[in-house]
């Protein structure tokens, strides 16, 4: 027997063994990786003490999971999300300065190729929706402004759609842009007021939610990413707090930071600057960049 052999398997031994076996692993982390992940895996197993039909259930759960995955849906991810993982894997990787703004997850209906617009552009296409005027500064940790952050910014629509999700109904692109600052660090932009949404839930992770006793919604929100030379690019959201599922996103998405405030504004003088019919929303929020390599406070 190798010395890395730690004998035949038993119930008490059994990390030792699988872990001894990877001895001779050609890279450290993966071996480091594996040697968390089985200790991990089995002291759940153990805790748990599934019965053969519930470990068989486990398995056709992921089996399905795989199944439903193509080139536009990707359950695993859905998974990660529901379970918290994403966030937690987002919060390990952006750990900010203080005073920067915080990340949240990328979601899955980011789109490359976005049209670059003169600010002040409306990207709703379809005149759906309560209209919205969007603004706010882009802003280094030390309040200066930053110019020629370019920011991608997208959100669903006021049925809780995103475009991609409803081709042939919505226009491409639709509520999506790209703008980009001036030397004032200044953003805005025309919208309409984007409402909650189911994730997709037509697939294991939405029956697991359901047996769960879990709602599939996101709360509102507005996507930006937000990238400047010489700074951490910012992957993030804005959230309507006022929003029913403010409390209970589904992927764990919310922090207190991004919580924007969402006024509704009668003020028909304004209304016309912007070609908006009556009544609007309207937002302001500012994000803070932090330089790379800038010390996390
Ligand atoms: C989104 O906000 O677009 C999203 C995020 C995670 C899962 C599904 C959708
Ligand atoms: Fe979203």
């Amino acid at each position: 027997m190798d010395a890395h052999e730690k004998g035949f398997f038993t119930e008490e031994n059994s990390v030792e063994v699988v872990t001894g076996r990877n001895k001779n692993a050609k890279d450290e982390r993966l071996k480091q990786i594996m040697e968390v992940v089985t200790r991990k895996l089995h002291e759940a197993v153990k805790e748990i003490e599934p019965t053969q039909e519930e470990w068989f259930q486990a398995v056709m759960f992921l089996t399905r999971t795989g199944q439903m995955c193509n080139e536009w849906r990707q359950e695993f991810i859905l998974l990660s999300d529901t379970l918290g993982v994403s966030m937690l894997v987002d919060a390990i990787n952006n750990r900010k300065p203080s005073g920067a703004s915080e990340s949240t997850v990328l979601g899955p209906f980011h789109v490359k190729g976005a049209p670059e617009l003169p600010m002040g552009a409306n990207i709703c296409l379809d005149q759906k929706g309560e209209d919205m005027v969007i603004g706010g500064r882009i802003l280094d940790t030390t309040g200066q402004p930053i110019k020629d952050a370019v920011l991608d910014v997208w959100q669903a629509n006021d049925e809780g759609f995103y475009d991609v999700q409803q081709q042939g109904i919505q226009p491409d692109f639709n509520l999506r842009g790209v703008f980009r600052t001036g030397a004032d660090g200044r953003y805005w932009f025309r919208a309409v007021k984007p409402k909650y949404y189911p994730i997709p839930n037509d697939g294991p992770v939405g029956q697991m939610l359901d047996h769960l006793g879990r709602h599939p919604n996101r709360p509102a929100h507005l996507h930006y990413i937000i990238k400047a030379d010489g700074f951490e690019t910012l992957i993030t959201h804005i959230f309507d707090p006022d929003d029913p599922y403010i409390n209970s996103d589904a992927v764990f998405g919310v922090k207190e930071s991004l919580l924007a405030k969402f006024r509704h504004t009668r003020d028909p003088d304004r209304a016309r600057t912007y070609e908006f019919d009556g009544d609007f929303w309207e937002v302001e929020h500012d994000f803070v960049l932090a330089r790379v390599g800038e010390k996390r406070g």
